[in-house]
């Protein structure tokens, strides 16, 4: 049967999806398929924001921050019978096969979608968080780590200007990988992380101990699913243990912009080509990942019902580096 490919973006934005969107219409275009670009993800699958996509049209768009297709997050698609609109409208302009761009919220949409209706499906993982299971990197992640280490470095030199203990809210809901590899990046004294229980008088002596070795500024980065709260909960639990000038800063979005960095893009080309492959050997329901440099598929409820554990030398590297 000949492949009418559908393709959204859908939830948070992360940079690299206009790379995923371009390699899934280039891909699917060489072998011959046509592809209709959903626009406002499911929202818009319902309301019908549908229009063909050709080559140019996703031409200049590889190093472009945000979406092209847009975004949102559709509260009616959480009902079947949003679902059945949304159906109604592919099945209007003859979209046998879907590829949804996003994180486990545009997964779970996807798995109900396929599983009600006749019709096939495969996601990509875009989220900043890279919080899904069967893929090493989503693709976002790398940038917004970039983007918040550019900060980091920029707040260590009025840290340090004025011996500050700065705390840097990173964003992650349920995950502590942007903290985590931005910890590293940007040598913080410790990172709170909800993978790891937060001891904060615990965190408070490591802190006293690298002030009297002479450390002349100390920055704690915290992912803002920590357990214990956000950077200015975690202040005031602080303040209670040191003296010092304490300052909060929260990234907040400024982590989904910009223009995606070069493993983004990488991996994003790779994906949404390897997403049309899988389309085309009738592969359904399943992710496509990158683990150990491989694609794999993985099937899409084990994307949000397994864990993707963080590595534990990851917190012990923060601490020997902060020494
Ligand atoms: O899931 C990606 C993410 O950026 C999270 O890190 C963050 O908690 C959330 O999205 C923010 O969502 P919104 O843009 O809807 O406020």
């Amino acid at each position: 049967m000949k492949k009418v490919i559908g393709i959204l973006t859908s939830g948070g934005d992360s940079p690299g999806m206009n790379a995923a969107v371009r390699a899934v219409v280039r891909t699917a275009l060489y072998y011959g398929h046509k592809v209709y670009g959903i626009y406002k993800g499911y929202h818009g699958m319902i309301h019908g924001y549908i229009k063909e996509l050709t080559s140019r049209d996703v031409g200049g768009i590889i190093n472009k921050g945000g979406t092209i297709l847009f975004t949102a997050r559709s509260k009616e698609f959480l009902t079947k019978e949003g679902r059945k609109k949304a159906y109604e409208n592919l099945k209007s302009y003859g979209i046998n096969a879907l590829v949804v761009i996003g994180g486990d919220g545009s997964f779970r949409g996807l798995y109900d979608l396929i599983t009600e209706f006749k019709i096939q499906g495969i996601g990509v993982p875009g989220t900043i968080d890279n919080d899904l299971y069967g893929t090493d990197y989503t693709i976002g992640f790398d940038t917004a780590v970039n983007t918040a280490l550019d900060a980091i470095d920029k707040i260590r030199d009025t840290a340090t200007s004025h011996t500050r203990l700065f705390i840097v809210e990173v964003m992650g809901r349920h995950a502590g990988y942007i903290a985590a590899y931005t910890g590293i990046g940007g040598g913080a004294e410790d990172i709170l992380i909800p993978e790891t229980i937060t001891d904060i008088e615990k965190v408070c002596k490591k802190l006293e101990e690298g002030h009297k070795k002479g450390k002349k500024s100390s920055i704690l980065v915290v992912a803002e699913g920590d357990e214990a709260g956000g950077a200015f909960e975690i202040k005031k639990k602080i303040e209670k243990y040191v003296d010092w000038e304490v300052r909060v800063t929260v990234l907040g979005h400024i982590q989904r912009g910009g223009s995606p960095t070069a493993l983004d893009r990488y991996i994003a080309t790779r994906m949404g080509y390897e997403a049309v492959l899988a389309i085309r050997r009738g592969e359904t329901n399943k992710m496509v990942g990158i683990v150990n440099n491989k694609p794999v598929l993985t099937p899409l409820k084990d994307t949000w019902t397994k864990k993707k554990p963080i590595d534990k030398v990851l917190p012990k590297l923060v601490e020997i580096m902060a020494t």
